[in-house]
């Protein structure tokens, strides 16, 4: 029996609240994950949108992005690795879009590593296209892709 598609959770604004499960969230996403103290500075930076994906089961997945004047820099986005491949981090980028314009910007940036090939495709997905390259950018030797996505 086919339990159908998984609806997309509607991302929200991030609370004290989420705190922990970011925190958790970071460990599982990233071989570099954002500590304490990181998470809790984005959380209470007054030029930050940080926004969670969550359900019954959880934060599922975050992001947080920077608006100074007209130019947003998307630093994070995650998603839980079991809920990943459902649309969860298009929706959660999409909501950057949304947010971000709304605050006033109108152009989103972000760095991305050339080798993640899962962000990548999200990116592209959503209308970012790639400005700039930094050479062996990363301590590993990747380069940083810089990627633009004009806001309408
Ligand atoms: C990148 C990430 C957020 C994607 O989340 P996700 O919920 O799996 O993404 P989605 O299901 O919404 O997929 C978005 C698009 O990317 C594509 N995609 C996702 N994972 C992919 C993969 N492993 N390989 C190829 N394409 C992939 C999907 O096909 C989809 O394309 P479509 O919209 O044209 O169908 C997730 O893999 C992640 O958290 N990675 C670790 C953290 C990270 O690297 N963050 C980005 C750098 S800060």
């Amino acid at each position: 029996m086919s339990l159908g598609p998984v609806p997309v959770l509607r991302p929200r604004a991030a609370t004290g609240h989420d705190f922990a499960a970011v925190v958790a969230l970071e460990q599982a996403c990233f071989d570099e994950p954002w500590g304490p103290d990181s998470v809790a500075a984005e959380l209470g930076a007054p030029d930050r949108i940080v926004r969670v994906a969550a359900g019954a089961g959880g934060v599922l997945g975050w992001s947080s992005t920077s608006v100074v004047a007209e130019t947003a820099d998307l630093l994070r986005v995650a998603v839980e690795p079991s809920a990943r491949g459902r649309g969860l981090g298009h929706a959660l980028v999409d909501d950057v879009l949304r947010s971000a314009g709304a605050a006033g910007a109108t152009r989103v940036l972000l760095e991305v590593a050339e080798p993640n090939t899962a962000a990548r495709a999200l990116y592209a997905a959503t209308g970012f296209r790639e400005i700039h390259r930094r050479r062996r950018y990363y301590a590993g030797g990747a380069d940083a892709l810089v990627l633009e996505r004009l806001l309408p």
